[in-house]
């Protein structure tokens, strides 16, 4: 069937190649070919794009991305699949929102269209891609650029040698499957989307241009030091400036990195005063800016300290997760998720478990919001293998480059819900490490597990961290409540502790009994008796409840879930509120403009 192809060399080569995926997995497109786009003019590249899905990735064995366009009838030789002509979908977007016939698809998903260019001499051409579940391969006009893996953080792949005048040719292949070496694994509680899922552009730079900022005050104890660290490539010094502050002083760059500590007395950021200075860095015609709030994340013994004031973070957990846009964050949807945080009373929320759209943090920066981000490295992951560590580390240093500038952002969190092993204490360390080399100036944490047996918190990454997170479920999956309030008087503080996790189902469909198990009764019974427990062991400085919405998950599958886990506080339609709602927005609101609950 092949022999009469021109690509019968490679057809044929291709149905006895396994390691046809090689050559692609390069990974070369990461945190070192990121760059920083706030205040950049752009190229949007969302829209319709042509697309099929390829579950057997005959497209890379095949080299569909060398095929040329073509009429049909002009064609010489059979063809499998035209990357040219087809079914189109609309990016960003998840498959398995679009078709009935994609809603459990895990494989490869190849996106192609046309972009018409005029490039200009002395330009760099950079694509970049908010997110793509899991890896995507970028090819331009039939060449390879470049791979990146990782399903949350954007990347950044420089166009500038393969594009043409006139019409040229995108395709991004893009692969969700859940595999032993990525991150998160195999299993995980909630839904495995796939596809490009946030804003794609293309960014018309100068040759020389500059790359990152990064605006924080420095940790003196003064509050009136503010250091810019920037990087650039091939830029010998540039110009910062933060107007309102009266501020405008040069960087002079080394190996592409410089770095400027400046006077300053700047409003500090808090959830009560979330103030914003415009930062604008320039050089030559290049320029670059963000709006950054200036304030101080800090432990002092078992507190946490915002501004040097101890404060008690009052969350919510939320995944990124919606009935009908999947893991597609819109504008609205980000407003209704921080509106409901502030009827609960909220002033802090952790965005679990993977990096979500960086317009979340912007907007908490703007509404005064305090969040806690993290990366995905989720119940088992491969803590034996070197490419799995460098995955991990790539995607962490992204999501810190692409937030560093976020006041809101106060945590990182590089786990949730590890076994306490050997490997797993290596990996989680040298993750540790890695966040603060990337960035000192907020705290490192990670969702652990309690030692039921001998109720203890003796999980030895805690050791590394400055703010424990501990997930605990006492009255829904631990019967006993009676042992929190053990570990409580066990637990000798040295550091603060948020509950990162507690809570428990609800069905509000009807559906479910009046008492008992999945009663809505019952789950706000769960937070009574957790609120009552917890509001009386001094070293919690926190928590975030497990969970805002009802979220989509494979593994739930009872006669009440349905695919959905439903310890929502509000249902999946984000509109029903459920009894436990009312509970947890009574203590946090009764506790609300008090920096300590039991003071
Ligand atoms: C775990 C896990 C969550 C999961 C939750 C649950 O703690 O971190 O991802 O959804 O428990 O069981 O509902």
């Amino acid at each position: 069937m092949l022999e009469r192809s021109t690509l019968a060399g490679n057809a044929l080569r291709a149905l006895h190649d396994e390691d046809y995926e090689c050559p692609f997995d390069m990974r070369d497109l990461n945190a070192s070919t990121l760059i920083h786009t706030r205040g950049r003019q752009s190229l949007p590249l969302d829209g319709e794009w042509n697309f099929c899905v390829d579950l057997l990735d005959t497209g890379l064995r095949q080299r569909w991305f060398e095929m040329k366009p073509s009429a049909p009838e002009e064609r010489d030789t059979p063809w499998d699949y035209d990357p040219y002509d087809g079914e189109t979908v609309p990016v960003p977007s998840n498959w398995q929102m679009l078709r009935e016939k994609w809603y459990f698809f895990e494989g490869t998903g190849w996106y192609t269209r046309p972009l018409e260019l005029k490039p200009r001499k002395g330009r760099r051409y950079v694509l970049r891609v908010g997110a793509a579940q899991y890896d995507c391969k970028v090819f331009v006009n039939g060449t390879f650029v470049g791979s990146h893996v990782g399903g949350s953080t954007p990347f950044c792949a420089d166009l500038t040698d393969d594009l043409r005048a006139g019409e040229n040719w995108l395709m991004l292949c893009v692969n969700n499957s859940r595999t032993r070496d990525r991150v998160p694994m195999r299993n995980t509680d909630w839904f495995n989307y796939g596809g490009i899922y946030r804003e794609m552009a293309l960014y018309d730079l100068p040759r020389d241009f500059l790359r990152g900022l990064f605006a924080h005050l420095v940790d003196d104890g003064s509050f009136r030091h503010i250091r810019v660290v920037a990087e650039a490539d091939g830029i010998k010094s540039a110009t910062v400036e933060i107007s309102e502050l009266r501020i405008t002083s040069r960087i002079e760059f080394h190996e592409g990195r410089g770095e400027v500590v400046l006077d300053a007395s700047p409003v500090l950021w808090s959830p009560d005063n979330p103030k914003l200075y415009e930062v604008v860095l320039r050089s030559g015609e290049d320029e670059i800016r963000d709006r950054v709030g200036f304030r101080i994340i800090s432990v002092r013994g078992e507190n946490i300290l915002l501004n040097g004031d101890p404060i008690w973070l009052r969350g919510i957990s939320v995944h990124e997760d919606d009935k009908i846009l999947g893991k597609v964050t819109s504008e609205t949807d980000l407003h209704r998720r921080f509106a409901h945080a502030r009827e609960l009373g909220c002033n802090f929320m952790r965005l679990a478990h993977y990096p979500h759209h960086e317009r979340a943090a912007e907007l908490a920066d703007e509404l005064g919001l305090l969040l806690w981000e993290e990366i995905p490295v989720y119940w088992a992951v491969d803590f034996t293998n070197p490419r799995t560590l460098e995955d991990a580390h790539n995607q962490l240093i992204e999501l810190i480059r692409r937030d560093r500038n976020r006041a809101s952002v106060i945590l990182w969190s590089v786990g949730n819900e590890n076994a306490d092993t050997n490997e797993r204490l290596d990996f989680m360390t040298a993750l540790v490490e890695t966040a603060r080399r990337e960035d000192g100036t907020r705290l490192i944490t990670a969702a652990c597990l309690i030692n039921h047996d001998e109720k203890r918190i003796d999980d030895r990454l805690a050791n590394s961290l400055d703010v424990i997170g501990i997930n605990e479920y006492y009255g829904w999956y631990e019967k006993n409540i009676a042992d929190l309030a053990a570990i409580g008087r066990n637990y000798v503080p040295d550091k603060p502790i948020v509950i990162s996790e507690t809570g428990a189902d609800a069905d509000i469909s009807g559906r479910s009994p009046e008492q008992g198990l999945f009663s809505e009764a019952y789950q706000a019974e769960v937070y009574r008796r957790q609120i009552e427990v917890l509001q009386n062991i001094p070293w919690v400085k926190g928590m975030s409840p497990w969970i805002l919405y009802d979220f989509r998950t494979e593994r739930r599958k009872n006669i009440f879930q349905r695919g959905y886990n439903l310890k929502g506080l509000i249902a999946a339609d984000k509109k029903m509120r459920k009894k436990a709602f009312f509970t947890l927005a009574e203590f946090y609101n009764t506790m609300n403009g008090k920096k300590d609950p039991r003071r």
